[in-house]
């Protein structure tokens, strides 16, 4: 069975001064239940002080992304040595950094090494779009990102994956519980098992993201293959983020 686990997606939005208060803010209004992990991510800046705002708590800490090569002349980059000791999480190849920053599946193969490597964790985003779900080939899309994402891959223990359909992200739409876990447990979760066995394929959290909100958090954690959320617009409000968490385990 994976474990629990609720994200917080910042984007690129927030303040110093923001971040250490949206993050003291959720810290003293969460209370979880256990083996449920949450994990912020900040923007890389401010990765240290919400780090320090969180410090002896069970809250966890990522960063929105990392380059693969460990220094170099790689301007306005971070790597994944330069994490160590601050954060235990990295989100990988999310869809706007695929579409605006044109990341391949390649690179992004290339930074699941690297996190795994230096034993960071890593949310892997995967996802349609409008066009694709429309033509019917969210399957073979997903599959395709997948398979080339976690080719050669040591330390599929360090694995979580979010699917995160575009057309869901900050529109308010969102597909049913139903479809998502059909897509997580018939295409990811049967993938890894084909990739990686029995055990990795129980044991790796499977995240939905897309317009999570305090409204429709708990109608996904019903369902049997979604094993957490990743949040973006409504994890930058405290009281809405910590009800998301709430209602997402308040059947654990
Ligand atoms: P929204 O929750 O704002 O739709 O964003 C989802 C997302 O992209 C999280 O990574």
């Amino acid at each position: 069975m994976a474990r629990t686990l609720i994200a917080g997606n910042w984007k690129m939005n927030t303040t110093l001064s923001d971040a250490i208060s949206l993050s003291i803010s959720i810290r003293d209004q969460l209370t979880l239940p256990p083996d449920t992990e949450v994990v912020l991510f900040p923007p890389t800046p401010f990765a240290v002080p919400v780090r320090d705002a969180v410090r002896g708590t069970t809250i966890k800490l990522g960063v929105q992304n990392i380059h693969n090569e460990e220094s170099g002349a790689y301007t306005g980059e971070t790597s994944v040595t330069m994490l160590d000791g601050i954060c235990e999480y990295a989100l990988i190849g999310h869809s706007e950094r695929r579409t605006l920053f044109n990341e391949s599946n390649d690179f992004i193969n290339q930074k699941i090494q690297a996190c795994f490597a230096h034993g960071i964790k890593a949310i892997l985003c995967v996802g349609e779009t409008e066009t694709e779900r429309n033509e019917g080939i969210t399957s073979q899309v997903i599959t395709r990102q997948v398979e080339s994402a976690l080719r050669d891959i040591e330390g599929i223990e360090r694995l979580v994956i979010a699917y995160e359909p575009i057309w869901a992200i900050g529109t308010g739409l969102v597909p049913e519980a139903e479809e998502v876990n059909h897509t997580l447990g018939q295409t990811i979760r049967s993938q890894i098992k084909s990739l990686y066995g029995t055990q990795a394929s129980e044991e790796t959290p499977l995240l939905y993201g897309g317009s999570v909100n305090p409204g429709n958090a708990y109608t996904f954690a019903q369902a049997d293959h979604i094993d957490g959320v990743l949040v973006g617009g409504a994890s930058l409000d405290s009281a809405q983020f910590v009800e998301i968490c709430t209602q997402f385990t308040l059947d654990s």
